[in-house]
């Protein structure tokens, strides 16, 4: 699983594997912990919100007299576990201490937010299991995947990187979501840059019932660090407030546009955009003349439009409410997975989605099997309401905003094709526009002789 996510959406990893362990008490975790190896360096996030803090909170509360408490209370009221059962869906579930394995393994791409060189990246392992049953099949999957010819310059940034985390980077993650905070506050407070522009709190990336302590946002008065800590323990999910997301669209900009500007003319770089908006982290580097710059920059954008605005004609400005119209509210709705086709299902009744990706992929290899039809013929729209069913054969990514909406198997619903017609990204990974949809070929449905 993925943790944090590239917005700054974190799990609650402790109560994640709390829950799974209870289901498989042996069961192994693989978190990708990418953008997040500055996590282990801060209390806030450690002991909940990372791989290898929760698997040691986890550990110390099942070697607890309390926890053994709890647990029989809980088996007294729950019985077996049977998940196919809804009353277990909606208990929280709690593992058997004496079944429990710990079998825990993330990666950090540790040169994304520590000091390491490009590329330079770990595999951390605590798994109680590791030296009896996995030593060897690691080793050699390692082994097939890493060069024979290593880049010791990378290798020795890592351990900079680790010695540097490990002696100063409490107090450089601190400054990290300090520097965050006080961004969020002078930019979502400014009487300049709020006409225009504005960072996104939890209450707008996270649904309400996943943030079950009702924590809105991080500079609301009142709200005090035991409020955050106290959320951060619970919530099922919580924002990363190091993870920046700044509306744009409010001042016209799509995310490109700004991207291009600040990159232009205030050196500022970007390196990820949506429709509407860009994404901004601070970083254990970052300083108070950075954000400094920033505020100064979002202000010079900011009086740029009011000043274009004063001078407006009223068509001008109409065309300039319609910009922000279409960024602001026309958004096509990403579209949920469909589902597989029943070619790629080892049971089509089965109430849940799982399918053979695998296979629809494998089947795309031959150029026979596939074909490709334009996203905005005629075809596609006779194929959605009288068949066959449109199946991907592949992967198809827009980026932003950087997920799959379609895999090799799926069947394409008239949602995910209004998506892609509304899209205006460039950049799509798995789809040409000039041949098409990539489709695998499904046989004609069987028409039935008319009796006569
Ligand atoms: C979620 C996630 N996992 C893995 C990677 C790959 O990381 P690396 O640059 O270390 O190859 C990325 C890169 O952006 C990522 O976003």
């Amino acid at each position: 699983m993925t943790n944090v996510t590239f917005d700054g959406h974190l799990y609650n990893v402790k109560r994640v594997m709390e829950e799974c362990l209870a289901i498989k008490p042996d069961l192994i975790f693989l978190w990708d912990e990418a953008w997040y190896a500055f996590g282990r360096f801060s209390p806030f996030y450690r002991r909940t919100r990372t791989a290898m803090g929760a698997r040691e909170a986890l550990a110390e509360r099942y070697a607890s007299d309390e926890y053994r408490e709890e647990y029989a209370k809980f088996k007294k009221s729950i019985g077996k576990i049977d998940i196919s059962n809804k009353k277990a869906l909606s208990t929280r579930l709690l593992p058997d201490p004496d079944q429990v394995r710990f079998r825990v393994y993330c990666t950090h791409s540790t040169h994304k937010s520590l000091s390491a060189l490009r590329q330079g990246s770990m595999i951390h392992v605590n798994d109680q299991d590791f030296n009896e049953d996995n030593y060897e099949a690691f080793e050699e999957a390692f082994m097939t995947h890493t060069s024979t010819s290593p880049n010791q310059q990378i290798i020795a940034s890592l351990d900079v990187a680790r010695r540097q985390a490990e002696l100063e980077g409490y107090e450089f993650v601190t400054k990290q979501i300090l520097l965050a905070l006080e961004l969020r506050r002078q930019v979502n407070n400014h009487p300049v840059i709020s006409k225009y522009f504005r960072f996104l709190d939890p209450v707008d990336l996270i649904p309400a019932k996943y943030r079950q302590s009702g924590l809105e946002k991080y500079n609301s008065p009142g709200v005090t660090w035991k409020d955050v800590v106290d959320a951060w323990e619970e919530d099922e999910f919580a924002l990363d407030p190091t993870r920046l997301t700044l509306v744009c669209g409010t001042a016209g900009y799509d995310g490109t546009e700004l991207k291009g500007i600040l990159a232009d003319k205030y050196e500022i770089q970007i390196n990820k955009t949506s429709r509407n908006t860009v994404l901004f982290q601070s970083n254990i580097n970052n300083s108070h003349s950075a954000t400094a710059y920033l505020i100064e920059t979002l202000v010079k954008l900011s009086r740029q439009i009011d000043n274009r605005l004063a001078r407006a004609s009223a068509s001008e400005r109409a065309a300039f409410n319609a910009r922000v119209k279409s960024l602001t509210e026309d958004v096509p709705d990403l579209p949920d997975f469909s589902h597989f086709h029943d070619k790629y299902r080892d049971n089509p009744k089965s109430k849940t989605r799982e399918g053979n990706m695998r296979e629809g992929f494998f089947a795309a290899y031959e150029a026979k099997n596939c074909e490709h039809i334009k996203l905005f013929s005629k075809e596609i729209d006779d194929r959605l309401r009288k068949g066959p069913e449109l199946v991907s054969a592949n992967f198809v990514i827009p980026y932003p905003p950087g997920f799959p909406i379609m895999v090799p198997g799926q069947v394409i619903s008239r949602g995910i094709i209004n998506f892609m017609r509304a899209l205006d990204v460039k950049e799509i990974h798995g789809y040409h526009a000039e041949m098409g949809i990539k489709l695998i070929k499904m046989p004609k449905p069987r028409t039935t002789a008319k009796k006569r």
